[in-house]
C-alpha cells in the first residue's frame, strides 16, 4: 500500500501544490547535507497548515520541532510580511541546517528560531508575551502533554494547535506498545479531552508518502 500511498501524494502535488523555488530549494539543501526528509511534512500537509494560517489570519506563529525548517517555510508562506515565527530545535545539527535554510530563503516575514529543550525555551518564555495565532507540535512525542500545557499559557481565545504525528500507523491503540513516544500521545489525547481551556478538539488518520499517521487539533476556548 505505501506506493499507492506515495503515488497518490505525488499526484496530489502536481495537480494542486504550486511548484515553490524556496520550499523546492529547502528540500534539496536537506538532502545534498545528507540529511533525511522523511522528517519533514509532506508537501500536501504543509499546504493545509498554510490553509489553516490564511483562514484564521493568523500573524504570530509557534512551532516545536524545526528540524530542517521545511514545515517553517510553510508556515511563512501564510503570513502577512510582518508577521512572526519563533520555532524551537533541540539538536544543534538540525538547527544549524534549519538556520542555513531560513537564512537562504531570505523571507520578510521574522523567523527567530531559538536552540534548546522546547519545554525549557517555553518556561522561559516571559509570561506577558503577545499571544500566539497558531502552534504547531512536531518535537519529540512524549513531551505532547507538557507541550500542550505551557503552549495553553501562549495562546488566546481562538488559537489554533496542530499536533503532528499522533497515530504512528496504529500503534497508539496497541496496547503492547509502550514506548515512552506512544504513552505520551495517549496521554495527549487523555489531556485533550475535556481539558477546560480547550474549545473543540479533534484527529485525523492520515496515509501518504509519510506512511500511516495523522494529527491532532484543537481550539483554545
Ligand atoms: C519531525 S522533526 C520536525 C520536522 C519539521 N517540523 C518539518 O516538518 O519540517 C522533529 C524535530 O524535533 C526536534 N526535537 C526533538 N526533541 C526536541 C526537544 N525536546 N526540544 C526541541 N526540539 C526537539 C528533533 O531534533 C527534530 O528535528
Amino acid at each position: 500500500m505505501q506506493q499507492l500511498w506515495s503515488d497518490i501524494d505525488a499526484y496530489i502535488e502536481s495537480t494542486l501544490i504550486p511548484e515553490d523555488p524556496i520550499l523546492i530549494q529547502t528540500l534539496k539543501n536537506t538532502e545534498d547535507k545528507g540529511f533525511p526528509d522523511h522528517l519533514a511534512v509532506a508537501a500536501n500537509q504543509g499546504m493545509l497548515l498554510q490553509m489553516l494560517i490564511q483562514m484564521n489570519q493568523c500573524k504570530r506563529v509557534l512551532e516545536l520541532g524545526t528540524f530542517a525548517a521545511y514545515s517553517t517555510m510553510w508556515l511563512a508562506r501564510a503570513l502577512p510580511e510582518d508577521g512572526y515565527i519563533l520555532t524551537i530545535e533541540g539538536r544543534d545539527t538540525h538547527a544549524a541546517l534549519g538556520q542555513e535554510n531560513i537564512d537562504r530563503a531570505g523571507l520578510p516575514q521574522h523567523i527567530e528560531l531559538q536552540v534548546g529543550r522546547a519545554a525549557d525555551i517555553l518556561k522561559a518564555l516571559p509570561t506577558d508575551v503577545e499571544p500566539f495565532d497558531f502552534i504547531f507540535i512536531d518535537a519529540d512525542k512524549q513531551n505532547y502533554p507538557e507541550y500542550l500545557e505551557l503552549c495553553l499559557k501562549y495562546a488566546r481565545s481562538g488559537t489554533i494547535i496542530f499536533l503532528d504525528n499522533v497515530i504512528r500507523a496504529g500503534d497508539i491503540i496497541n496496547p503492547e506498545n509502550v514506548k515512552p513516544s506512544i504513552e505520551g500521545i495517549r496521554e495527549m489525547y487523555r489531556l485533550m479531552q475535556n481539558h477546560p481551556r480547550l474549545l473543540s478538539s479533534t484527529a485525523l488518520q492520515t496515509v501518504g508518502s509519510k506512511g500511516h499517521d495523522g494529527f491532532a487539533m484543537a481550539i483554545v476556548k
